[in-house]
């Protein structure tokens, strides 16, 4: 998305993937966009896919208490949405956009160290050296771009959780018509979709549990327990295409820039999965960057490329608080007393049972304004 933002600002850039358009293209991951990313895809003319086959999202069903708790985002919020698109289809749209454009993209080809970041940085890649102005380091928690950043300038703030998720991609359409969250006292589970016919499913685990312990019976039996209510409405069933386990965690890094190597997205900070932010952060963070770049090679002006860490952390913090607020209430911790379990179903009440809480559910989950 950076790319492509720069290209209609007449900047050029180069993407460098260490893995193949295929792996890419098939890895099914995130799959909620916030509004102002599907408007952002649409002003920029990679938003006819998702325009036609994206899934509008009504809203959240809360199941606990033994009853539904739709908050609805349009009648909370004044109208606001969320779309359904899958992240690979996502990267696919821009993939296109930029190939289209003449633009470059170097698939297989993993960045192995950086240098000169203080004033001329040069990026390996394979055999080759790529020179450059600035470096966006986009490249994921597990990327090189942030151990780049020398240990005595950047301050780690990391918060994991006892627990991760199995995610399941079942070939069946979603059972009901809205995202739905199993927070009974046991542990959760989520039932999401894909589109219309593949189902994306969550169910808490050990955080280093083995996909491999999941078999297709244990996930359907413990996801009709988790997900299902009393009235006999059931989950529908379908072929399990994709399982794996990921840890959670809240973490974020500061400053998200070092000399002329700006980080973005997950390279930067990671979000627990709740609240589906993860892709969303990533985007804002690249509109932040790309009009600071634009202003730097427009008008010489480098206040906005100055103020790039401060600006994307006041919002990321507000996202942090809100995906670790959700994680911290809708999960079954391994030592929680009593009282605190009561207090987590309080907070779910006064989310989804008072006006106060759907608009400050809404607003959050459909999407903070980029610049806070
Ligand atoms: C997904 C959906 C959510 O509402 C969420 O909070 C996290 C993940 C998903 O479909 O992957």
């Amino acid at each position: 998305m950076l790319s492509h933002l720069l290209h209609l600002e007449g900047i050029e850039s180069v993407v460098l993937e260490s893995r193949s358009r295929a792996y890419v293209r098939e890895r099914v991951r995130a799959g909620v966009l916030e509004q102002g990313v599907v408007e952002l895809m649409r002003e920029t003319g990679i938003g006819d896919r998702v325009s036609r086959q994206g899934i509008r999202m009504r809203g959240i069903d809360f199941r606990f208490g033994g009853e539904p708790h739709l908050v609805e985002f349009s009648a909370a919020s004044g109208g606001r949405y969320a779309m359904v698109w899958p992240q690979h289809e996502l990267v696919e749209d821009l993939a296109n956009a930029r190939l289209a454009a003449g633009g470059e993209i170097v698939y297989e080809s993993p960045v192995a160290s950086l240098e000169g970041l203080e004033a001329k940085p040069v990026i390996h890649h394979g055999k080759n050296q790529l020179q450059c102005d600035f470096v966006a380091g986009c490249d994921g928690f597990h990327g090189i771009c942030r151990g780049a950043i020398p240990r005595s300038v950047l301050k780690e703030h990391d918060h994991p959780f006892p627990f991760g998720w199995l995610g399941v991609l079942a070939e069946a359409p979603p059972a009901w018509p809205d995202i739905t969250w199993g927070c009974h006292p046991g542990e959760f589970a989520m039932m999401s979709m894909r589109t219309p016919t593949m189902t994306r499913l969550y169910l808490q685990c050990p955080p280093d549990d083995d996909a491999a312990n999941w078999s297709d019976d244990r996930i359907w039996s413990e996801l009709h327990q988790r997900l299902e209510l009393p009235d006999g409405t059931t989950l529908n069933e379908g072929r399990i295409v994709q399982k794996g386990v990921a840890a959670m965690r809240s973490y974020v890094a500061e400053p998200m820039r070092y000399g002329r190597l700006f980080l973005a997205g997950d390279a930067a900070h990671i979000v627990p999965p709740t609240g589906a932010k993860g892709l969303n952060s990533a985007m804002a963070d690249v509109r932040v960057l790309a009009r600071a770049l634009a202003e730097h090679y427009k008008r010489g002006n480098d206040a906005l490329l100055e103020q790039y860490s401060d600006t994307a952390l006041r919002r990321m913090w507000l996202v942090e608080r809100f995906a670790t607020w959700l994680c911290t209430n809708v999960h079954r911790f391994p030592d929680t007393d009593a009282f605190t379990r009561r207090l987590q179903l309080a907070e779910l009440q006064y989310m989804a049972g008072t006006e106060t809480g759907r608009r400050s559910f809404a607003e959050n989950f459909t999407g903070l304004p980029v610049e806070v």
